[in-house]
């Protein structure tokens, strides 16, 4: 997770969901306070994603800055739960000196794609009952002694079998530390080893973290059924480094994945579905600041929109008419109406003086802050004056200064202190004002 990713989160730690109760808003509920509203609009988004009624179509979430637009999208990822691949990206993120935008921008819509594939597999497996291993010169080293082949044992409740095996295969063994005693998995078609522990009353092996597993009953060899989960993107990368033995050697992150690498993805990817092999995971991603896009990347985002394996996109703004980054064209949240006309747009409004207070309340309880009376009353003055991100940034500061003076608690003279040493937005611009000439031009 970057830096700016954690960030973003960490402010927005206390939101657990969208706080609806059988369809309705509670006042305070799963960390958020008011904002019915939206509320209620971000839950139906919800109910539409999870019934696949959102494809091709977005969401845009309009407020003023601190209005709880990015806490929604937060509370929206947490509704629809782990399996929904969600991604965040802030706007700004898209120019960056290694990639082309719409290069991001793509990586960003594949990673919200999720699939899942199930994958039947031949396999044998058993408890080791006897390794033998032969020797022979190494190949470039006579005087070194390498396995070069041998026979291995393997038995279940019902079934045994002799194998014999390869070099190769008894160095894999080696490597992965099998003894006789271990229960292992063979795959059929790689022949890897997955060793999976001990097998039950096969002798003490004091190793700590060693696992006993039953010994698996039934036939040696069999069928067995993987589920995994994957993202469009892992797939990009898995072949865009499986095409070139190049990309070995060089560089561990790609810097452009060819469209003919997505292309066959895409193809495998609908035969598996087709085939009943995997199922997709459409996620959504979410773009923060989405006004920080330029008129390239917007073009790029309402094709991409429209194609078969896209996510449900989520923005926010907290722009009112700006011109669209890129043109001298004024638009409603600098976005182009081609847009905007796909877009379900939930607005977020203004908090109350009361609505601000309980905020900072559930802020202070996560950070283990404990505040007075008159100290959540100052920072609620602070709130409605200045902004609530303000009140809530002043709360750390006036914990240390209270601290300092060996208060258990945050009173009124520490957010008082803490508001005279950390400027606000406005007190910065008056301070800049008064200053101006003292300042480099
Ligand atoms: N209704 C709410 N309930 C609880 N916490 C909230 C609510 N609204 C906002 N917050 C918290 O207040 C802070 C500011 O809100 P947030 O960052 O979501 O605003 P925003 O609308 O995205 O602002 P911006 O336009 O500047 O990006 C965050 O810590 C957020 O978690
Ligand atoms: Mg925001």
């Amino acid at each position: 997770m970057s830096l700016a990713v954690f960030e973003r989160t960490s402010v927005h730690s206390h939101i657990k969901g969208l706080g609806i109760r059988n369809g309705k808003p509670l006042k305070i509920g799963d960390g958020l306070v008011g904002q019915e509203e939206a509320r209620k609009a971000a839950w139906i988004v919800v109910q539409m994603i999870r019934q696949g009624r959102m494809a091709g179509r977005g969401v845009l979430l309009v407020g003023p800055p601190g209005t709880g637009k990015t806490a929604l999208a937060i509370a929206i990822a947490k509704e629809l739960g782990e399996d929904t691949p969600f991604v965040s990206l802030s706007g700004s993120e898209i120019y960056s000196a290694e990639m082309k935008k719409t290069e991001v921008l793509t990586r960003a819509m594949r990673r919200a794609i999720g699939v899942r594939v199930h994958e039947f597999r031949r396999i044998m497996e058993g408890v080791v009952k006897k390794i033998d291993v032969k020797l022979g010169p190494h190949p470039y080293n006579p005087y070194q002694q390498i396995p070069v082949g041998g026979t291995i044992t393997l038995a279940t409740k019902d079934d045994e079998k002799t194998l014999r095996v390869s070099g190769d295969f008894v160095q894999e063994l080696l490597a992965k530390g099998v003894s006789e005693g271990d229960v292992i998995m063979i795959d059929l078609e790689t022949y890897r080893v997955y060793r999976q522990g001990r097998a039950k009353g096969s002798g003490d092996y004091d190793i700590y973290g060693t696992r006993t597993v039953e010994v698996p009953s039934g036939s040696i060899e069999k069928e067995r059924e993987f589920v995994y989960t994957v993202t469009l993107h892992d797939l990009d990368m898995m072949h865009s480094r499986a095409g070139s033995i190049l990309s070995l050697f060089f560089g561990a992150e790609e810097k452009e994945i060819s469209p003919e690498v997505r292309q066959r993805v895409d193809e495998t990817v609908k035969s598996w579905v087709d085939g009943g092999k995997a199922e997709l995971l459409p996620g959504v991603l979410f773009i923060d600041d989405v006004h920080m896009l330029d008129i390239e990347a917007f073009s790029f985002l309402s094709r991409a929109m429209e194609s078969e394996l896209a996510p449900i996109i989520i923005l926010a703004s907290n722009r009112g008419f700006t011109k669209i980054r890129g043109t001298d064209i004024v638009s409603p949240h600098g976005l182009p109406r081609d847009l905007l006309d796909r877009l379900l747009i939930i607005k977020t409004r203004q908090y109350t003086r009361d609505e601000i207070k309980e905020i900072l309340k559930i802020r202070a309880k996560e950070d283990k802050i404990e505040l007075s009376e008159d100290a959540l009353e100052k920072l609620a003055d602070y709130g409605v004056k200045e902004s609530l991100r303000y009140a809530a940034q002043l709360m750390i500061p006036a914990k240390i200064i209270a601290q300092r003076e060996n208060k258990s608690k945050v009173d009124a003279a520490a957010v008082e202190e803490a508001a005279k040493l950390f400027l606000s937005m406005s007190g910065s611009a008056k301070y800049l004002r008064e200053m101006e000439e003292a300042f480099l031009k």
